[in-house]
């Protein structure tokens, strides 16, 4: 039997598989899969920027909860550098100072007057209130005295009006534990100057 081959379906290209007929949720596939590479590309590339921020700002965030408290003592004295019979005595404030990335050790923030009475020790900044001058003691009148607008102050601390100066001399807290051991420790605080009410400067 004479056999016929069948040339046309020899040309023919092949059927494809149904498998491998693309289907439309292919593109659907390649877009999810890029999405997904690109997620997981910007997350391996902000894991160390934000580990590196992190570790720029801390200092500064460190810095916001501490100033939440009080402000610390410092040594400014030894009780026997101050007359028992009640003379005030300036003495400068010398402290560390730090921002968030730098520490300036022994740096001089302001000035105070001691002044003994009777077992305890009266502290007061150095600063007119009215507007930012050194008060000096004026040893005669017993009083202290601004040399810039006159203003004049008690030795307790008060005004003597009539006065430029819009409150009395800024009185801080002084360590009464330290006392005990023979040490003046203050708590300095610089005010804003010209103001009726203390309003604290940020150092
Ligand atoms: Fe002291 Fe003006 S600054 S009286």
């Amino acid at each position: 039997m004479e056999k016929h081959l069948n040339f046309e379906a020899l040309k023919r290209p092949p059927m494809p598989s149904p498998s491998a007929v693309p289907t439309p949720t292919a593109p659907r596939r390649n877009l999810v899969a890029a999405l997904c590479a690109t997620v997981i590309g910007l997350i391996i590339k902000l894991v160390p920027l934000t580990a590196g921020l992190a570790v720029f700002f801390d200092p500064l965030l460190r810095r916001k909860g501490s100033s939440a408290g009080t402000k610390p003592f410092i040594r400014v004295a030894s009780l026997n550098a101050i007359p028992e019979d009640g003379t005030p005595v300036q003495f400068p404030v010398v402290a560390d100072l730090t921002d968030a990335w730098n520490r300036e050790p022994s740096q001089p923030i302001g000035a105070v007057y001691l002044r003994r009475v009777g077992g305890k020790v009266e502290c007061f900044n150095a600063i007119c209130p009215h507007a930012g001058c050194f008060v000096a003691y004026a040893a005669g009148r017993q009083v202290f005295q601004c040399p810039c607008h006159t203003s004049s102050f008690e030795l307790t601390g008060e005004r003597i009006l009539p006065s430029p100066s819009p409150r009395d001399l800024d009185k801080l807290a002084v360590d009464e534990e330290k006392l005990k051991s023979g040490e003046v420790w203050v708590q300095f605080v610089n005010y804003y100057p010209g103001k009726e009410h203390r309003e604290e400067k940020p150092t």
